[in-house]
């Protein structure tokens, strides 16, 4: 269990490339495994919680070949995945369990599905109730919780709203939806992440979008192909982070995702006073990828809340850690889905920030934390409580504090960035 240690730094510069898109690897991962013919997917995430996607489908029969950031994947078509013999393991990653719980509730046969301890604490229910509307028997451990029993059968389409705004829950009823006699309908009252609707396409599907409602026809013939993952905004934005905490920054991220439905953070970065700057904007396989520049600029900080949280949930960790670096403090509303990821985010940011020095008040949906003059952080021990986003939102906030901070169990960054800590390392001055 590796201890980091992280020392002030005076500036963050330099240009990086952050590892493929984690939303998008799984998707095109679990695509190419329903296709037809071989897929080659280049700049596929580092993360765990991909590798675990790949495990899954290999158990599941899939030929799939991994070397660097490369994968290969022999597809074998919308019949071709086998029954296991021990239950599936999903790992940490939430988008494993709940994505391929869709694509389990079409098959023939019984699988089942576990993961760690944190992944057994985090709500199944949401997907369970309309891959059951759609047929499927799924069981689950006090009505909810993982491990999973899934019954899959030849599945009936349904149209569903969803209750909360959560793309892995859209995810799960389209690709469910793939083995339905007919035509799936997803309602979203809150728009989320597409990458699911983009990837069903880029493989051949038919799906439409109109307004808030998402449609996919069943039994389509998926079609594998090449595809290039974009580098993950979410893992990009604890350097985004990093350049507003310390005074004469200048950092470039390459090669990085901007679809619209994820790139929110830009935006209210830029409202609260950050210089971003995007070039080389262009479209791969339906998704915006291009660099973004950052320098250090003062932060005014403000209020988030309303519908824009479910687009930048993932980047809020990064947003809190740069609370006690700005003008005015920062509050986050509506954000009680922060307590079901992969810790309690809510609590542990209020926890390990206010042992850090800072003034938080923590709310049932959100928190408050004061800005610069609420005074200085100070280096401590911090438990990043084995999530991944924690370990590095507290490696920013440590940056401008006093004395040295030390992340407990970092290794949990490789939940979705490997080699977060060495390349933030060879970013900074001191
Ligand atoms: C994800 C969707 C989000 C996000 C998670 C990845 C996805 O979760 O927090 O990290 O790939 O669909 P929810 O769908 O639970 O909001």
């Amino acid at each position: 269990m590796l201890k980091q240690i992280i020392r002030p730094a005076s500036t963050v510069s330099g240009s990086v490339e952050v590892p493929g898109d984690k939303s998008i690897s799984h998707r095109y991962a679990i695509l190419a495994a329903l296709a037809e013919g071989s897929s080659e997917i280049t700049h596929f995430s580092a993360a765990a919680d991909c590798r675990s996607t790949l495990d899954c489908l290999s158990h599941l029969g899939v030929k799939i070949e991994a070397k660097d950031d490369s994968v290969r994947i022999a597809g074998a078509g919308l019949d071709g995945l086998r029954k296991t013999r021990r239950a599936l393991d999903a790992g940490n990653s939430g988008t494993t369990m709940r994505l391929l719980s869709g694509i389990l509730s079409g098959q023939t046969f019984r699988s089942a599905l576990d993961g760690d301890a944190s992944l057994r604490r985090r709500p199944m229910r949401r997907v369970m109730d309309p891959l059951s509307k759609m047929g499927a028997r799924i069981k689950a451990r006090d009505g909810g919780f993982a491990p999973l029993e899934i019954d899959g059968t030849r599945l009936s389409p349904i149209e569903y709203t969803l209750p909360v705004p959560s793309a892995q829950v859209k995810s799960a009823v389209l690709l469910a939806g793939l083995f339905a006699d007919g035509v799936t309908t997803v309602v979203e009252p809150v728009r989320t992440r597409d990458h699911t609707e983009l990837a069903l396409a880029e493989f051949g599907a038919q799906v439409g979008h109109e307004g808030r409602r998402i449609c996919i026809h069943g039994r389509p013939h998926l079609k594998g192909r090449a595809l290039a993952v974009p580098g993950d905004l979410s893992s990009a934005v604890f350097f985004l982070a990093a350049a507003l905490v310390l005074p004469d920054s200048n950092v470039v991220i390459h090669n990085v995702g901007l679809n619209p439905t994820r790139s929110a953070i830009l935006d209210v970065l830029g409202t609260m006073g950050a210089t971003i700057s995007l070039v080389s904007i262009r479209s791969e396989h339906g998704e915006l990828v291009g660099d973004v520049a950052v320098r250090h600029s003062p932060i005014q900080g403000g209020t988030i809340e309303g519908d824009v949280i479910a687009q930048l949930i993932d980047e809020l960790p990064a947003i809190a850690a740069l609370g006690p670096y700005t003008e005015q403090g920062i509050e986050i509303r509506n954000a009680a889905e922060l307590r079901v990821k992969e810790s309690d985010r809510v609590a542990v940011l209020a926890e390990n920030l206010r042992r850090m020095g800072a003034k938080v008040e923590e709310r049932a949906d959100g928190l408050r934390i004061a800005g610069r003059s609420a005074g200085r952080l100070h280096g401590v021990e911090i438990d990043p409580h084995g999530d991944h986003r924690m370990a590095m939102a507290f490696a920013v906030a440590a940056l401008g504090a006093e004395g040295e901070t030390i992340i407990q169990n970092a290794d949990c960054a490789a939940v979705s960035y490997p080699d977060f800590f060495s390349t933030l390392e060879r970013l900074l001055e001191r």
